[in-house]
């Protein structure tokens, strides 16, 4: 009885997993494009799908009131084990409430280290300090750095301002005790990617003025989200269905992170949600007409904005803010932001963000290290210890920024 009750069980869940493994992977066939300059694209659709895998399965336990789906989803990111290095000692720690980890070289160092605080990606639902710690030990090895990563509380259960809210008492509290971590204050930059970029950059803004702490030295910005108004610009339209973010994957995080009701997408995406006044005064900022023609090639159409919804402008106005939105900082906080490095990709729906954030900094005199990947690809960066997994252009950027922050 015992045996057929387990039979039954094992099979249903068997069945289970293969009904939605062939789903996603329909459905990725259905909707998802890979261009012909991504190199490997079937490392891409696995990974694709194990992505929406983990998410489906989210969603099904979300429906039935267990948790939140990307709280399965990054439970089952934070099953891949740790690595270990034993040239580089780490620490779990807490700035207050906030979890961290602390990467620091075995090898005594007879001078003060730099320091690096760098904040994880994933959408502001996904990425833990776990999914970047490999990332995180080969910059503390490699830049002779301590690292701190930054565990800040995630959405859809925390919403916006939270995350920035972590992130900027976390790095308050590290630049406050840097002799503790032997760090010379005179070389302390900030990184993150994707959303982790704009915490970085939010940070070093939120903290501009704050002239009783150290100053940043520098800030690394890995295919950055820079702004939460405009979604009609080049990349979103020639992009949107690329892995591993795609426009409905970015639109659900934006909805969980702004707490915006998702009946507004297409309102959203076709710019409805903003007044024309208020369009106009960040126009000279986000304007397609900032970004360079050869960006415009692959099929960029622009599009007439429609009859303003007034609901949606309500809804979604903490987008506006700077500290959600760090490209439309005032000239007076983005004249004064450290050396900047910002690493792009072609293949990226937040492509855009980088190439306006680089020309805003750079009108204001910061100065700023660009490198484009021309086959990379959102997220790429943490495939670089996937194994068989990786992609060569993960390598190459890793080598970028550690050659970038070795310089300082
Ligand atoms: C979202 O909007 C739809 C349509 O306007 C409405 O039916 C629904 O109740 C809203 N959801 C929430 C959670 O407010
Ligand atoms: C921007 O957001 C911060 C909280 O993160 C808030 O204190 C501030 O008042 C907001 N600014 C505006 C203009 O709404």
């Amino acid at each position: 009885m015992v045996v057929l009750a387990l039979t039954l069980l094992v099979g249903a869940v068997a069945v289970f997993s293969l009904g939605s493994l062939l789903w996603v992977i329909c459905r990725q066939f259905w909707t998802e494009h890979i261009p012909e300059g991504i190199t490997h694209p079937l490392k891409l659709r696995i990974l694709s799908c194990l992505l929406h895998l983990s998410m489906t399965w989210g969603m099904i336990f979300e429906k039935l009131g267990l948790c939140y789906a990307p709280q399965f989803a990054s439970f089952i990111h934070d099953l891949k084990p740790l690595k270990k290095d034993p040239d580089v000692v780490v620490k779990d720690l807490r700035f207050g409430t906030i979890p961290v980890k602390l990467y620091k070289p075995k090898k005594p160092s007879s001078i003060l280290r730099t320091g690096i605080i760098f904040f994880h990606g994933g959408g502001s639902i996904l990425g833990s300090l776990r999914t970047h710690d490999s990332i995180c030990l080969r910059l503390s090895k490699d830049c002779d750095s301590v690292v701190v990563s930054v565990g800040y509380r995630k959405s859809p259960m925390y919403k916006y301002p939270v995350m920035k809210d972590d992130c900027v008492v976390a790095t308050t509290h590290f630049l406050e005790s840097l002799d503790v971590y032997g760090v010379d204050p005179d070389r302390v930059v900030v990184c993150g990617d994707s959303v982790g970029g704009t915490a970085a950059t939010v940070t070093s803004q939120m903290l501009v003025h704050r002239t009783d702490l150290p100053r940043i030295q520098a800030q690394i910005l890995i295919y950055p989200l820079l702004q939460l108004i405009d979604f009609a610009s080049p990349s979103y339209q020639q992009n949107s269905n690329i892995p591993l973010l795609s426009w409905d994957l970015a639109f659900y995080c934006f909805c969980c992170h702004l707490d915006v009701n998702s009946s507004w997408e297409s309102v959203i995406k076709n710019g409805m949600h903003l007044p024309p006044e208020v369009w106009e005064k960040y126009r000279k900022w986000l304007g397609a007409e900032n970004i360079p023609e050869r960006f415009k090639k692959r099929g960029y159409q622009s599009v007439p904005r429609g009859p303003v919804n007034n609901d949606a402008y309500q809804e979604t106005k903490n987008a506006l803010n700077y500290t959600c939105s760090p490209l439309i900082a005032e000239d007076s906080i983005v004249s004064r932001l450290p050396e900047t490095c910002i690493v792009s990709c072609e293949y990226d729906l937040l492509r855009d963000n980088s190439l306006l954030y680089k020309k805003r900094l750079e009108d204001l005199g910061v100065p700023v290290t660009w490198h484009h990947m021309e086959d990379g690809f959102h997220g790429v960066l943490n495939t670089f210890d996937y194994g068989l997994l990786s992609f060569p252009c993960a390598f190459r950027i890793m080598d970028l920024i550690i050659q970038f922050i070795r310089k300082f």
